[in-house]
């Protein structure tokens, strides 16, 4: 994924520069916290990179290809094959149960019966809810319905996995518990996965920490993780 040049105005009211002409590179398989106080322009970076959003300037890459050369179809197929998000309000359908929640987009993408059980039970596994598959979401707890959203983040094995502030609504412990899984999911998959937080013992699990100030990158630090 690349930024080149990008500027995001929102133009209701003050024409307000929310990004900022932002230069980023981030490499497939990549692990790499967004800090930066409230305002600072994190949300609108992750959803410009998840193609949510579209810059006023610049040009983003997603795998190379410019993302404004894209048709809507195509756009729409990147959102719903190549990247996976993860929100701060879990944004589960309540009406579903924890395995219908996790099998959306594999309904979507009108995968078979056997493949959306085979994929929705290893997921419900790889999560720790095997047992919690047909409660609703109004039954689990913040944590447990955080792992139902990673899990349907996952469901169609995206490339790239976005996060914005999945900790938010979450103790700490079960926060831990989410970001591990996630750091974990990624390292065995080979994803990539950006992590909006405002929390710096999650940002410190990262390897590489960019800070954004302003609409502005401030910092840009990359570390040798322990193991
Ligand atoms: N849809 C919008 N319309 C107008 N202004 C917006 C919109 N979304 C965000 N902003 C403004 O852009 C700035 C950055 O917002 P955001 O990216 O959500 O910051 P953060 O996630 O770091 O808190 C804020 O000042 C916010 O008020
Ligand atoms: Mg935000």
């Amino acid at each position: 994924m690349r930024m080149d040049g990008v500027s995001k105005e929102y133009l209701e009211g003050e024409p307000f520069a929310a990004l900022n002409d932002i230069n980023l590179e981030i490499r497939g398989g990549e692990l790499v916290s967004i800090t930066g106080p409230s305002g600072s322009g994190k949300s609108t970076m992750l959803h410009l990179l998840g193609c949510l959003d579209k810059p006023t300037k610049g040009e983003i890459y997603l795998e190379g290809k410019p993302v404004s050369g894209m048709t809507d179809d195509e756009l729409a197929e990147a959102r719903r094959n190549r990247i996976g998000f993860v929100f701060q309000a879990f944004n589960l359908a309540p009406t579903l149960d924890v395995f219908g929640n996790v099998e959306l987009p594999l309904v979507i993408k009108e995968a078979n019966v056997e493949e959306r059980r085979r994929t929705v039970d290893r997921l419900l596994s790889a999560v720790g809810l095997t047992d919690k598959a047909h409660k609703m979401p109004s039954q689990l707890s913040g944590g447990q319905k955080q792992r139902v959203a990673i899990a349907r983040a996952l469901a169609n094995s995206p490339a790239i996995l976005l996060a914005d502030e999945p900790t938010g609504n979450l103790d700490s412990k079960s926060g831990e518990e989410a970001v591990s899984l996630i750091i974990g999911l990624c390292k065995k998959h080979g994803m990539t996965a950006v992590f909006v937080t405002h929390d710096a013992k999650i940002a410190a699990r990262t390897e590489r920490q960019i800070r954004i100030l302003d609409g502005k990158i401030e910092s840009d630090s990359k570390r040798r993780m322990g193991k």
